[in-house]
């Protein structure tokens, strides 16, 4: 914590932490918070413009930022193309928001089974029922197809996840008593390098 009092060590004059790990951990819940932080995920559209959607940040370590899908959609096939993604978390409100770049790998099947036990029923179902054919119901028709569903178990098959192993993560913190400060890990041969940069 700064002497200045800012309530962030972005803003500290201390020397950074090392690796971007230490600083991620400190500003994100731990993993079996069931509050999960609210993830904008963009990747490489397949018709080549950028694509983004929102998504749960379902648990980081140092191998990378794992999120998780239906198999069916259309994240899942632009990273197929192209297994690269940036994430932008804005949490815990509008004074910290974290960037990570890097490359996608699939997540193990372990942590898909935990991050699918830790989602609330209705995100379930979700996995299950949002499908382009319920999409194009009437709406009575979706209440009552809802209704009448319980998902079932997880299947490797409709639920995925990804590792978002970075090679650029960036904390951005907001001052009350100065300007908005940024600090940059980029990923190098031997470890991370770390600058700070403008808000
Ligand atoms: C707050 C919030 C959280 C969401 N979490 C997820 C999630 O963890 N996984 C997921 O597949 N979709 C999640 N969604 C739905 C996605 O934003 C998106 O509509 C859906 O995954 C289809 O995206 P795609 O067609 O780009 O693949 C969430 C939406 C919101 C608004």
């Amino acid at each position: 914590m700064s002497d200045a009092g800012h309530a962030d060590p972005v803003h500290d004059d201390a020397p950074p932490p090392p690796d971007p790990f230490a600083l991620a951990r400190a500003w994100l819940p731990p993993d079996d918070d069931p509050e999960r932080p609210r993830v904008t995920l963009s990747t490489l559209g397949t018709d080549g413009y950028p694509d983004a959607r929102t998504v749960l940040l379902s648990a980081f370590d140092e191998t990378g930022f794992a999120f998780h899908t239906a198999r069916s959609s259309r994240k899942v096939a632009e990273l197929a193309a192209v297994p690269r993604a940036s994430i932008v978390v804005l949490w815990p409100d509008f004074s910290r928001q974290l960037l990570v770049r890097g490359d996608v790998v699939p997540d193990g099947d372990a942590a898909a089974a935990a991050a699918w036990v830790a989602r609330p029923e209705y995100l379930r179902r979700l996995a299950w029922l949002n499908t382009e054919e319920l999409a194009g119901l009437p709406q009575a028709e979706r209440v009552a197809r809802w209704a009448a569903f319980s998902a079932p178990e997880r299947s490797a098959d409709s639920w995925v996840g990804f590792r978002l192993v970075p090679r650029e993560v960036t904390f951005w913190a907001a001052a009350a008593d100065t300007a908005s400060r940024r600090l940059q890990y980029l990923r190098t041969a031997d470890g991370w390098s770390c600058r700070p940069l403008p808000g």
